[in-house]
């Protein structure tokens, strides 16, 4: 059956009115037979509950009968209806990818939560710090880096003077030795993963992120058509004695502070992880995003200073240390990937904005980016301990508090709660003006217990004092 989806809103939507468009130019007329929803899930590419979710609306609007055990029959003409839904807008996906992509992510989704209207205070993770110092510093650094940066197209690769920086900061504070021919700059944590995984795997292959992940990771993986699998983590961080037995092509791993449950992957683990990687030729992508943040002590060592057989992709982002609008980030690559890197950064975007990289370059050679650290580390620590105080007070027999000193973000769990009970207490939350969020989205599969995943970046101190009694308030209700 040939189905056109427009690409508005969320898959089951898109099918529901191909479906129906389907019906009303008589392409399928009463009395017919739908195909079973096993084979049109196959066909259009679909997961079987997209198929049975659309297939259930028709249903429920009186268009479609299901005889038990020999399928669903076109019941009811649809020629009204149809006829006033607004023509497609959006071309069918015209690759493997863009399929992949449409059913995978919904930038509308995205969209939504990023602006949800009427949040006064927001526990959205990701948020950046803002910080006015900051802003006159950086506004200072790229009036001057705009004045003598060459117009020409920079080095692919990155700003020599930028990758020097890096690798005497990385040198400094994170234990990773590096030259600046090993440095890639790439737009983010975003872009450092697309191009690994253009470089590494081939659609099908098998690659290991941990579980719960970041999502937006896990995503790229799957757009590119990889087999992600999740392998779970404990308070040690990723369980390698859990890692699959067929040779994963790439495992991506958070050892400095696991994202989001928050554990730091423990020196043991390291180093079975990197006999592992050894044993099945996998590659390691370390994602060092917060590493920087710790307040109980100085931030670990990254698993890339232990690897001594070059399998360690370390990507470091300047979206967490300064903030993500500006869209910079590194690979610290394995020598025998270096030229299959940098072509690829190459081919995606002939290298990152010049003018940016002087500008950062020149603030992290003149010392501005460490006394920015320490300034922030200071900033969050405060948010950090409010947010704290705050939660044990409120919650007090009705969460559980998983903190590992360190970071931008807690997570929550609320005792006894379902997932459809977390959505009402969110929905209260945002009535009341405060943005909370679940962990869900981070999971392969949904967790057993219902959690918030609570970033406090965003906020001041002041600020999270008073979402603090609408939280009260909101688990009140819930917990009556
Ligand atoms: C685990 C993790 N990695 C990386 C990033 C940063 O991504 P990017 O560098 O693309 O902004 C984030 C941001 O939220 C994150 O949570």
């Amino acid at each position: 059956m040939h189905l056109q989806l427009d690409g508005r809103g969320p898959l089951h939507a898109q099918l529901t009115r191909a479906l129906k468009s389907a019906l009303a130019n008589g392409r399928v007329g009463e009395g017919s037979r739908l195909p079973p929803t096993r084979a049109l899930a196959r066909d259009l590419g679909l997961s079987r509950n997209t198929v049975l979710t659309a297939y259930e609306q028709l249903r429920a609007e009186g268009f479609m009968d299901a005889r038990v055990g020999s399928g669903s029959y076109v019941s009811a003409p649809l020629l009204a209806e149809a006829a006033n839904d607004p023509p497609p807008r959006v071309a069918e996906p015209q690759t493997a990818y863009a399929r992949r992509s449409r059913e995978i992510h919904s930038l509308a989704t995205l969209g939504t939560r990023r602006k949800v209207q009427g949040i006064r205070w927001s526990f959205q993770y990701g948020l950046p710090l803002v910080n006015p110092a900051l802003t006159t510093a950086w506004a200072r650094e790229l009036a001057r880096a705009a004045a003598y940066t060459t117009p020409n197209y920079p080095d692919p690769q990155g700003l020599p003077a930028l990758r020097e920086a890096i690798c005497d900061y990385l040198a400094r504070r994170r234990g990773v030795q590096a030259t600046p021919d090993d440095v890639l700059i790439v737009s983010g944590t975003q872009q450092a993963v697309s191009l690994s995984a253009r470089v590494l795997l081939e659609e099908g292959e098998l690659a290991v992120v941990e579980e719960p992940q970041y999502f937006a990771l896990r995503q790229i993986l799957q757009m590119h058509g990889a087999r992600v699998q999740g392998t779970g983590v404990d308070t040690d961080g990723l369980c390698v004695d859990q890692l699959p037995s067929a040779s994963p092509r790439l495992i991506c791993v958070t050892p400095s502070h696991q994202f989001p449950s928050g554990a730091v992957m423990s020196l043991p683990r390291r180093l079975e992880l990197l006999q592992y990687a050894r044993q099945h030729h996998s590659w390691i992508l370390e994602d060092d995003y917060d590493g920087e943040f710790r307040y109980d002590s100085k931030p670990l060592a990254a698993l890339r200073s232990l690897d001594r057989d070059g399998r360690v992709l370390y990507v470091g982002t300047f979206s967490k240390t300064l903030f993500p609008s500006l869209r910079l980030g590194y690979i610290v690559m394995p020598a025998t990937l270096q030229q299959d890197l940098v072509t690829a950064k190459w081919a995606q975007d002939f290298g990152s904005s010049a003018i940016e990289q002087a500008a950062l370059a020149h603030f992290m050679t003149e010392g501005g980016f460490e006394r920015h650290l320490r300034r922030s580390t200071r900033t969050l620590q405060e948010r950090r301990a409010a947010l704290l105080d705050g939660l044990r007070e409120i919650g007090a027999g009705r969460i559980d508090i998983a903190d590992s000193h360190a970071g931008m973000h807690l997570v929550v769990w609320l005792r006894d709660k379902t997932h459809a009970d977390l959505d009402s207490l969110l929905a209260h939350a945002h009535q009341l003006g405060l943005g909370l969020y679940s962990i869900r989205p981070h999971y392969l599969q949904p967790p057993d217990r219902a959690g918030l995943l609570m970033g406090y970046c965003g906020l001041s101190v002041s600020e999270i004092n008073e979402a603090l009694p609408l939280f009260a308030r909101v688990l009140d209700q819930a917990y009556r």
